[in-house]
């Protein structure tokens, strides 16, 4: 195993170091013991709260994919992502690709050590690589077509096995923490939030693209999520001050949150909007706490 990678590695349930062993890798504090799998450490151990629904989860990624029709890769589109053609590689690919430009060409600087928790087949990987940055992908999905597996399309770098709630990574190892479309999946989203903020440096970036909300009146029982949930998919949906309340209790300090598409704001979040700073952020605040689902990208900093 890469020694840079196994100087940050933790145990997941007490946060002890890791060392290599015959089965793979164990905890040198409590002795639990974690497997290699195609270079893949597997770090979702049973012992971690909700790891059975996480498991269930993991399932219900690849019924999904064959039920729709996308668990077979197809290089052309994936090559493309997260640009390829809504048309071709679903609508949600607008959002997702409004939200990474932004992190790419506001907040991404040269050499920066990345972690992306979701991150499924890793698609963000050669972005950052080529920005001179270094990646690792998790993800509890390790599925060799939808989850981690597939990440050997997108280049060398450490993939790892992880529920983004118990991440098994020391504190503040990097500089940008991110995910996208993953936080409202969290069985707590403060956990995650909380874990998210606990493996970036002081001064770092934490940034979660694209993901759902749900105006302050709308049902927590988000329709389109019912066939996911369904096929036993931890599905959730939040609202703005929900996510906003999340990463101030975590202590970060939210830089930008904008609707997820870029759509411009309307209303009185239009008003807003042209306050200097933090217009877009109050202005995304009102706007999607009014009408019923939409997607939110939040850009936030862990003070130095
Ligand atoms: C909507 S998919 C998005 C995947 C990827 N970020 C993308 O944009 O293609 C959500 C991802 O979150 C992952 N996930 C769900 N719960 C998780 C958890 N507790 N820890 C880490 N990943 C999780 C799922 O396995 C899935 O790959
Ligand atoms: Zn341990």
């Amino acid at each position: 195993m890469d020694a840079a990678l196994l100087e940050i590695l933790r145990c997941p349930v007490c946060r002890g170091r890791v060392r290599e062993d015959a089965a793979g890798l164990a905890c040198v504090e409590c002795a639990r013991s974690f497997a290699v799998e195609g270079g893949i450490p597997f770090f979702l151990h049973d012992d971690l709260p909700g790891a059975r629904a996480k498991k269930r989860e993991m399932d219900g990624w690849v019924a999904k994919a064959k039920s729709e029709g996308w668990y077979e890769p197809d290089d052309a589109i994936d090559r493309e992502l997260p640009w390829a053609d809504p048309a071709l590689a679903g609508e949600l690919w607008r959002a997702n690709a409004h939200s990474f430009a932004v992190l790419r060409d506001r907040y991404l600087e040269q050499g920066m050590r990345a972690l992306e928790v979701g991150a499924a087949k890793c698609w963000a990987a050669p972005h950052l690589l080529a920005r001179g940055c270094s990646y690792v992908g998790t993800d509890t999905l390790t599925d060799s077509r939808i989850g981690l597996g597939r990440g050997a399309f997108y280049g060398e770098f450490p993939r790892v096995q992880a529920d983004a709630e118990h991440l098994p990574f020391a504190d503040e190892v990097f500089d940008l923490t991110f995910c996208v479309a993953t936080l409202h999946h969290a069985l707590e989203l403060r956990a995650m939030v909380g874990e998210l903020a606990r493996v970036t440096r002081r001064g770092g970036l934490v940034c979660a693209l694209n993901e759902g909300t749900r105006g302050l009146f709308a049902s927590g029982d988000s329709p389109e999520q019912e066939a996911e949930k369904k096929l036993g998919i931890n599905e959730h949906v939040h609202t703005v001050w929900a996510y906003a309340a999340a990463f101030a209790g975590a202590g970060l300090r939210i830089r930008r949150m904008e609707r997820a598409e870029g759509w411009p704001l309307v209303g009185v979040g239009r008003l807003l909007e042209r306050l200097p700073k933090v217009g877009m952020t109050l202005g995304t605040l009102l706007h999607l706490s009014t009408g019923t689902y939409a997607g939110v990208s939040i850009y936030s900093r862990k003070p130095a």
